[in-house]
């Protein structure tokens, strides 16, 4: 079990250590390291209330990869920001390794990638990455990668000869490999992502896909991934928590039924598609 520090009792997942492979374990044997327990949360505007949330229950296992499918404003990003301590609900826990979303916050269990990549300009692409691992040194976290993974990474996502490069030299799709770089360098557990492919053309977005799946397979980290996309969930994930909107609420839950690591091909196979008519039929059957 996760202690309250939400750290692995076996002490720092060994990064860089792993084969490229994206199995960090089988499904369903993870012990659970995030905990959503009748989550509600209401806005207010002028007057109309939006119920974003309503009694969510959720696990989410350590090392899972989960994500967050659903129709534009069904709460998944609302839900994302409950679990990264960035807003509160209005009733329901959430507890992280045992402990609460602020003590996590505070130890540094989570990673952040957004659907913008959000560089800094005047850094260069090396500086961007090593600002944000110094910040987590600094703060004790135990995780974080030295400059020469951090190198390994760069080369992985294909960025090797762009190191002292600015943000406005590269693509967008250059950037976000940079954002991903910065998200698994500093070693948090839990990765949070929201929709960070959406502003992708389509074949940069799929090459992302695999990218994304080969470094979590290096970290072993539990992300929690929000997407429009079915097949996109499909590709990347252990389970799938289908949403639905008015009141925002999870409306089924799916168990992706693929090995590891997945693969390009894979889109191809009968089975995959299987599992993409599966989350089709649910989004379908919830639409308001
Ligand atoms: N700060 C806020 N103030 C008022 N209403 C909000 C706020 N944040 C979210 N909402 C409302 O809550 C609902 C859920 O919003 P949320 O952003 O979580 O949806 P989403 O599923 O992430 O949608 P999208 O796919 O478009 O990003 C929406 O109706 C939205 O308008
Ligand atoms: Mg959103």
């Amino acid at each position: 079990m996760i202690g309250n520090t939400g750290v692995s009792p076996n002490g720092p997942r060994a990064m860089m250590t792993h084969p490229t492979t994206d199995a960090p374990s089988p499904v369903g044997t993870n012990e659970p390291l995030v905990s959503i327990s009748g989550v509600s949360k209401l806005f207010s505007r002028r007057g109309r209330t939006v119920e974003a949330l309503r009694d969510v229950d959720l696990t989410i296992g350590d090392g899972e990869f989960v994500s967050l499918l659903g129709p534009s404003g069904c709460g998944k990003s609302t839900l994302l920001r409950i679990i990264g301590g960035l807003q509160t609900a209005d009733r329901g826990t959430v507890s992280v390794g045992g402990g609460d979303v602020q003590h996590a916050r505070a130890a540094k269990q989570y990673g952040l990638v957004p659907q913008a990549p959000a560089l800094l300009p005047w850094k260069t692409v090396a500086d961007n990455v090593r600002f944000l691992t110094s910040l987590h040194r600094r703060r004790g976290s135990e995780q974080v990668m030295n400059d020469a993974e951090i190198q390994e990474l760069l080369v992985t996502v294909g960025l090797a000869g762009f190191e002292r490069s600015y943000p406005h030299e590269l693509s967008g799709g250059m950037q976000q490999r940079v954002s991903l770089v910065r998200a698994f360098a500093v070693g948090a557990p839990i990765l949070l992502m929201d929709e960070p492919f959406a502003a992708l053309d389509e074949i940069t977005r799929a090459d992302m896909r695999y990218l994304l799946l080969d470094l979590w397979s290096r970290t072993h980290a539990t992300v929690v991934f929000v997407t429009h996309s079915v097949t996109e969930a499909a590709i990347l994930s252990d389970r799938v928590v289908v949403m639905a909107a008015r009141p925002g609420r999870v409306a089924a839950e799916r168990t992706i039924e693929l090995p590891r690591p997945r693969t390009p091909e894979m889109e191809d196979e009968p089975n995959f598609h299987e599992q993409v008519r599966r989350l089709r039929a649910d989004l379908r059957e919830h639409h308001a």
